[in-house]
């Protein structure tokens, strides 16, 4: 099926949400990965974060950044972050040794200050959500506390962005939203054109890309498009799950591929296409996720 603009009306429109309560991201087939495995997934995301500043940084100058209207000392943070990043790849490769992946060569969207600070956000925010779903997969204790003290690192810049410099929230809700490996790499892989072939295979698997329309806001009735091609038989009933924090929010999609986007959502949410209105695994996962980023109370105002 090749999902396309609907041409009619949208008359059908999700009449209830189905709350439920999705356990993290658990994996449905039964190979574990190893530790050097997510070890190196994650060095594959942080050469990826790495490359994006570095190209980005010498792409824009510090003028850029001004005459995007952005504070005289932003740049400057985001050097800091690139070297974070560029510490995090030698200390995953010191950590893997000999089989730590090479980089991939990479095809970034931004084309302006605005752009890189906006994929900054969701490089940083993606791999907070990397690493907290990832963990589960490592055994050996002292990669879980490098790993965590790396998350915390990634959530802070992400924050940073957010708040500071787009003037909207610095968290989303209690709870961060771990994914689900498969589910990064979704989000990841549109950004990566190649990696050496020499490269240690890792464990994950990209779904077809979703894409919900610009300034989608909670509460409204949009029009999603993903690329179903691969799905060997789709079912009658599709959902769009709204993963954030620890569990969905599951909503019909209708026929013509519209759904309406629950008003209760903040923050961060990464919609999924499913066929199941309970589960987020793998194995019902059709499209996705995307990465929607609702801002709230941007002014302070307490207004809930
Ligand atoms: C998907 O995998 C889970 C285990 O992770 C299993 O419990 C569930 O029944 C599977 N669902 C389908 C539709 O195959
Ligand atoms: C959809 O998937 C098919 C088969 O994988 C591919 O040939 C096509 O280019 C894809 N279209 C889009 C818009 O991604």
């Amino acid at each position: 099926m090749k999902v396309t603009p609907a041409s009619v009306t949208l008359l059908v429109v999700a009449a209830f949400h189905d709350l439920c309560v999705a356990v993290p991201a658990k994996r449905d087939d039964t190979s574990i990965p190893t530790d050097i495995q997510i070890l190196n997934f994650a060095l594959t995301l942080e050469h990826l974060e790495n490359a994006f500043y570095t190209q980005g940084l010498e792409k824009y100058t510090q003028q850029d950044f001004l005459n995007a209207d952005l504070p005289a000392w932003a740049r400057g943070r985001w050097n800091e972050i690139a070297q974070h990043e560029s510490t995090h790849v030698s200390f995953l490769e010191s950590v893997i040794g000999e089989q730590a992946v090479q980089p991939c060569t990479y095809s970034f969207p931004d084309t302006d200050p605005m752009s890189f600070v906006t994929t900054s956000f969701m490089l940083e925010t993606v791999g907070v959500s990397a690493y907290s779903g990832a963990a589960q997969f490592l055994s050996q204790s002292d990669y879980i506390t490098s790993s965590g003290a790396i998350l915390a690192v990634e959530a802070r810049q992400s924050a940073w962005i957010n708040s500071a410099i787009l003037k909207a929230n610095p968290w989303n809700t209690a709870f961060d939203t771990p994914l689900d490996l498969n589910h990064v790499w979704t989000l990841a892989s549109g950004v990566i054109v190649s990696c050496p072939s020499s490269n240690m295979p890792l464990p994950v698997k990209a779904f077809p890309a979703l894409s919900f329309p610009a300034g989608a806001q909670p509460g409204q009735t949009v029009q999603v498009s993903f690329n179903a091609t691969m799905v060997p038989s789709v079912p009658p009933q599709l959902y769009v799950a709204f993963i954030a924090g620890l569990g969905a929010t599951f909503v019909p999609l209708s026929a013509q591929n519209t759904v309406e986007i629950p008003s209760t959502l903040q923050g961060v949410v990464f919609p999924i296409i499913t066929s199941s209105s309970t589960a987020v695994t793998d194995n019902v996962t059709i499209a996705g996720p995307a990465f929607l980023s609702f801002h709230f109370k941007a002014d302070g105002e307490d207004e809930l």
